[in-house]
């Protein structure tokens, strides 16, 4: 099994919620991310889905560090990424890059495609010394197919999928080794979407690379992930390997998720239990005691009101799941009848 190269250890970050306007006074805190533990393999995709608002874009910011966690941390390769300094850092800062969701907005307007592409190699000049960074703009160019002779171009002269590709040639500049997509096709025309989660899936065969695959839904990241997590409300609910997950959920967030995924074939849809949850998701300044998922919970009794659910593997089940009463629950698989 491939080494793990970020762990993610209890990773905390609450928002301070304030009022007034000359005197802030704090009167809450926003629990975006409220103590989520994992860790990364060299070269897998591990998938992390929540509806939107569960603190997926935090994480990732965590992640990166762009933002410091309340509490708990980050190793990448063995050291806390808040402890780097200098060298260490720049090497972290290599490593680990990020696509975003949106590529209207994350492309600054003024600067040509090459320039958008080349600024990384402005910090980490090693990459690409001053003469060779048109051809290995070129280069990455060519890598996400597009035209290698557009390189004078400005964001607005492509479309939506083109410039996603161009997000990513950016974040492939410096030769990562891992990257974080978040929600990387959210903000694209389905009919546009199948392309760049190709793309991607072809760059990590090519390049062997880590990917955390951000979704708000279960079925963007089948195709592509090794495990998946799923998170409610800044907590991971259950995490496993894709089959796990897919075709043995134990947790009744995720057994929701999955029932709500369209499935093509007819007779299959017949079988399917749709699982309707009632009730929006809670505040994360204010979230449920105990079980966070319990107010919308099929199950739920007084113990998930008490005593919150640890994230670990229990008699029912064969993976780590958060749920008093987790139990694998057979998802219909087409094989059915
Ligand atoms: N900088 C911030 N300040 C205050 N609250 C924030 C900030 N960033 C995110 N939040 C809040 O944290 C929660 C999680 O947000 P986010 O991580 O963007 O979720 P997701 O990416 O899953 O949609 C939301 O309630 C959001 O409003
Ligand atoms: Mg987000």
């Amino acid at each position: 099994m491939a080494e793990n190269i970020l762990e993610v250890d209890n990773v905390v970050k609450h928002y301070p919620v304030t009022q007034g306007v000359l005197f802030k006074k704090t009167i809450g805190q926003v629990k975006a991310v409220d103590g989520v533990s994992f860790a990364l393999r060299a070269g897998e995709t591990l998938g992390i889905v929540g509806e939107s608002g569960c603190g997926k874009s935090t994480l990732s910011r965590v992640l990166m560090n762009l933002e410091r966690p309340t509490s708990g941390l980050v190793r990448y390769r063995g050291r806390d990424i808040s402890t780097l300094r200098g060298r260490g850092l720049k090497r972290m800062r290599r490593q680990i890059q990020l696509v975003m969701q949106d590529p209207y907005t994350s492309l600054n307007p003024r600067m040509t495609v090459g320039d958008l592409i080349g600024e990384p190699f402005e910090i980490h000049t090693e990459v690409a010394p001053k003469g060779s960074r048109r051809r290995k703009v070129q280069e990455l160019l060519e890598l996400v197919g597009l035209n290698p002779e557009h390189l004078n171009r400005y964001p607005h002269q492509f479309s939506g999928g083109q410039r996603q590709r161009i997000g990513i040639a950016r974040a492939l500049a410096l030769k990562p080794e891992i990257v974080v997509c978040d929600e990387p096709v959210s903000a694209l025309d389905v009919s546009i979407q199948a392309q760049v989660m190709n793309l991607l899936e072809k760059l990590q065969n090519e390049l062997g690379l880590a990917y955390i695959f951000i979704a708000h839904d279960l079925s963007v990241v089948r195709h592509l992930s090794d495990r998946v997590g799923v998170m409610y409300l800044g907590k991971l609910v259950e995490l496993g390997t894709d089959e796990e997950i897919y075709e043995r959920p134990t947790h009744p967030y995720t057994q929701a998720l999955l029932s709500a995924v369209p499935v093509p074939d007819p007779t299959v849809r017949e079988h399917k239990q749709i699982i309707r949850l009632t009730g929006d998701v809670p505040s994360p300044a204010n979230p449920p005691s105990g079980c966070r998922f319990r107010t919308r919970c099929w199950k739920a009794q007084d113990l998930c009101a008490e005593q919150e659910p640890l994230l670990t593997t229990r008699a029912r089940t064969d993976h780590p799941s958060a749920c008093h009463y987790a139990e694998i629950r057979e998802i219909v698989a087409t094989h059915e009848g």
